[in-house]
């Protein structure tokens, strides 16, 4: 039987990690979280000190690291890295990261791979245009940039950071500036993708909206 996979794209703050979570349990799927991906390698290139624009520098760096998901959590290079991944310094530097195309090449083999004998919940910004183009299911989600601020503003400030709702809108725009004008699989719906507007609705009406579509 053909494995069934799931694309769920859409910018940042958009909810895509928290039903892609709970459409996993209920469909008994595996969820790959494709932005904890990028952002570990954008931590290790942080913690080097390495300038993103040196591409072969970076490269060295990538043949030398190792990602594994199991379950929700990330580990690079065997360490858990889930909670450090999600700092601001990570959400600011990690669009830049995601931008450099031998990043993505290896990134998008590995979330291939995982996907290659699993029924599979992925989500990212290019999943449904770029890494499972024949998804059995593609969505696309979306909130007005105020909501998704401040679902970010509220995850951070809970985690005890020091920002305003002011200064996280502006980096969730540069960040979304930066996903949909990169040249390599950028942030975009695919044609045949359903969009699903998250602004202003319970988790739960989301979660239902979408199991409608999952025959
Ligand atoms: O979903 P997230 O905020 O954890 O993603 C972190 C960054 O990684 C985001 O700025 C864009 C990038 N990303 C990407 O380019 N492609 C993906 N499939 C997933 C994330």
């Amino acid at each position: 039987m053909k494995n069934i996979s799931i694309a769920l794209d859409g910018p940042a703050g958009a909810g895509k990690s928290t039903i892609a979570k709970i459409i996993a349990k209920h469909k008994n799927l595996t969820y790959i979280d494709t932005g904890a991906m990028y952002r570990a390698i954008a931590l290790k290139i942080l913690r080097k000190g390495i300038d993103v624009n040196k591409e072969k520098s970076v490269q060295d760096i990538l043949l030398v690291s190792n990602i594994d998901l199991e379950g929700n959590d990330i580990f690079l290079d065997g360490n858990l890295v889930t909670e450090e991944i999600r700092t601001p310094k990570v959400n600011n530097f990690v669009s830049h990261v995601a931008k450099i195309s031998s990043v993505r090449m290896k990134m998008v083999e590995l979330q291939r791979n995982i996907a290659a004998n699993k029924n599979v919940i992925m989500d990212g910004r290019d999943i449904g245009t770029y890494v499972i183009p024949n998804a059995t299911y593609k969505f696309y989600l979306t909130a007005s940039i105020e909501e998704r601020a401040k679902r970010r503003f509220v995850e951070l400030r809970d985690k005890g950071f020091d920002t305003t709702l002011e200064i996280v809108k502006e980096e969730i725009k540069n960040r979304d500036k930066m996903d949909t004008e990169r040249e390599f699989a950028p942030l975009k719906k695919a044609e045949d993708a359903i969009e699903v507007d998250t602004t202003g609705k319970y988790i739960q009406d989301v979660v239902n909206e979408i199991l409608q579509y999952l025959k």
